[in-house]
């Protein structure tokens, strides 16, 4: 039986037709209706997720959040390229068409499965503290945390952006076509114009007091002082500008130069909030390659991106600890289930929370946060029937005598995940950022620069003990971020990941339930309503069937809160000899196939 319908989210695609001519003004050009149709493909993609029916292919499919995005990868991987080729494409649209939350000026994890050699890896394209940030970086004169939005807006929040590194990186180990026509889709796009969806337009709305500090800003998103409006053609010349000099010579631009030169200085003079990022920091950027974290599940190996994100060990352990627990025989509807994830994943959170930073610059016990008797020994805790009174981090084994204290880093939903898989049959899981929507609000040469830094705590110590996710220079700031590959018998089965800030593991974690252990497909799961626990309250998605389990949750112990759960989920299934995909109806994305 289906848990739920969500009421139609159809969204009116439009696409990139209006043939006007670039220009040098930064400002956007908005006219017509900018309600074009698009590709029959995406219309019946789009169709099928309005009727919760997966999209099914044999050969190579994409799952992204927005259909400009979608048709933009599908072009190059229906001209063979890899699924590191159609990712560029795609992120390099997205960074027009989504610019809340992805883009150049922000950062990546990425999880790699590569046909040919069977070997996993991940890449980390995280932004990095620059070299003159301190633990103080988020705390007033008399050493208190700043309020969250005078950290985020201005350039104090600013990290090296990743992104455009981790592009050409993966491009160089993985991509198949020249890496300059990549970014075709997306200039054409930036210089004819493309039309607002209604999501992006809804979050300049929400937005605008923010949006409009800034003067690049605010000539883009609010022209004549007013926030864009849906179905808008709207154009932007310096991005396309900024993706030429990218094609043409690599992300090295981005680095040194007058970009750089140009982050630099809008970041230094932001009214207001400055912030420290240097050239210098710009010009040490490195990407990292980093071995994928994998924990089983059932007959599974979950695989996704390890410190500096929290993703993999946190969705690992939900999972081992949910292990015992016979979940195929309870089902979605069952309150007992839900008890289950709930507590299993405050339990991660509570270990995440102590323990989980750059491993470049704390010790972390990934082994031991995921070591089989760990979980077994503390998946008891599970077995009370009611709501656990506390969650506690854990004393899991460590190579390390050091003890750190509790964090108190915030992190709010944005962000976007790409999942891929090629005609060669190689998988990757991308989720991209800029952090907050809109990252810092500030804008240079057509993108805008992330507010990565607040991930880090704000608090360097609590009662004298530090903090390990504290700001250090150099350090990337903890993320929650889970792109995921699941495998069985040496092969990927599933490639999935959402956006949601730290909400982000419970909706990966639920949906590998839902599929390995409660049999839905890939649409199913992604449309199954959320009930996410991390820290005691438990949030239930507001306006769907999840509230209806309030009352048992509230009888198990648990405080209870509807609200809106944006998750951005994008799923593709590989087993059964052909690829499903599933996309979030919470937001604008499309399965596309062949
Ligand atoms: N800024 C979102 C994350 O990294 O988790």
């Amino acid at each position: 039986m289906r848990f739920w319908l969500y009421s139609s989210l159809f969204v009116i695609l439009a696409g990139a037709a209006s043939g006007q001519q670039a220009s040098d003004s930064v400002a956007p050009e908005i006219g017509g209706t900018g309600q074009v149709a698009t590709s029959e493909a995406v219309a019946e993609a789009q169709a099928r997720k309005a009727e919760g029916r997966p999209v099914e292919a044999q050969d190579w499919m994409v799952v992204a959040a927005h259909p400009l995005a979608v048709e933009a990868g599908a072009e190059v991987l229906a001209a063979g390229g890899t699924a590191a080729d159609a990712m560029v494409a795609v992120q390099a649209v997205l960074g027009l068409v989504e610019p809340q939350s992805s883009g150049l000026g922000g950062g990546a994890f990425l999880v790699w499965w590569d046909a040919k050699s069977g070997a996993m890896t991940t890449l980390d394209g995280r932004e990095t503290a620059p070299l003159e940030a301190t633990p103080r970086l988020f705390q007033d004169d008399q050493g208190q945390p700043l309020q969250f939005y005078d950290a985020v807006v201005g350039g104090r929040s600013v990290g090296v952006p990743g992104t455009p590194a981790l592009l050409q990186e993966a491009h160089e180990r993985w991509g198949a076509r020249p890496w300059a026509g990549l970014f075709d889709r997306a200039i054409t796009l930036a210089e004819e114009g493309f039309a607002v969806s209604p999501r992006l337009s809804a979050s300049v709305a929400g937005d605008a007091e923010r949006l409009g500090r800034f003067d690049a800003t605010a000539r883009y998103f609010l022209p004549e002082g007013a926030p864009l409006q849906p179905g808008a053609q709207l154009r932007n010349p310096d991005y396309a500008e900024t993706l030429r000099a990218l094609a043409t010579e690599g992300a090295r631009v981005f680095y040194g130069g007058e970009i750089a030169e140009d982050i630099a200085a809008t970041v230094q003079s932001a009214p207001g909030n400055p912030g420290v990022l240097s050239e210098v920091d710009l010009a040490l950027y490195r990407v990292k390659e980093r071995a994928a974290v994998c924990a089983p599940y059932r007959a599974y190996e979950i695989c996704g991106m390890g410190p500096p994100s929290s993703g993999a060990v946190a969705v690992g352990q939900t999972l081992g600890l949910l292990a015992p627990f016979d979940l195929a025989g309870s089902g979605p509807e069952s309150p007992e289930a839900w008890r289950l994830l709930g507590d299993a994943s405050r339990l991660a959170f509570a270990d995440r929370g102590k323990f989980l930073a750059d491993t470049d610059f704390v010790p972390v016990p990934v082994k031991g946060l995921l070591e089989k008797m760990y979980l077994e020994n503390r998946s008891q805790l599970l077995n009370g029937g009611v709501a656990l009174p506390e969650a506690a981090p854990g004393a899991p084994e460590f190579d390390h005598a050091l003890n750190w204290a509790m964090d108190n880093s915030i992190e709010l939903p944005s962000t976007s995940h790409i999942s891929i898989v090629d005609s060669q049959g190689n998988a990757l899981s991308m989720t991209t950022t800029v952090e907050n929507a809109f990252g810092s609000r500030l804008m240079v040469r057509g993108f805008l620069l992330n507010n990565e830094l607040t991930d880090f705590s704000f608090r360097s110590h609590r009662d004298g003990v530090p903090i390990a996710n504290r700001v250090e220079p150099g350090k990337r700031p903890r993320s929650s971020m889970a792109p995921t590959i699941v495998m069985a018998e040496g092969r990927p089965v599933l490639v999935l990941g959402s956006p949601g800030g730290s909400r982000i593991i419970p909706y990966v974690s639920k949906t590998l339930v839902a599929v390995l252990d409660w049999g839905l497909d890939a649409q199913a799961a992604v449309d199954l309503p959320h009930l996410v626990n991390r820290f005691g309250t438990y949030d239930l998605e507001a306006g769907t069937a999840a509230e209806a389990q309030a009352e048992a949750l509230q009888a198990m112990g648990y405080a209870t809160e509807a609200r809106d759960l944006t998750s951005g989920l994008h799923v593709i299934d590989l087993r059964g000899g052909r690829l499903q995909g599933g996309a979030d109806p919470r937001r604008e994305g499309v399965a596309l196939g062949q």
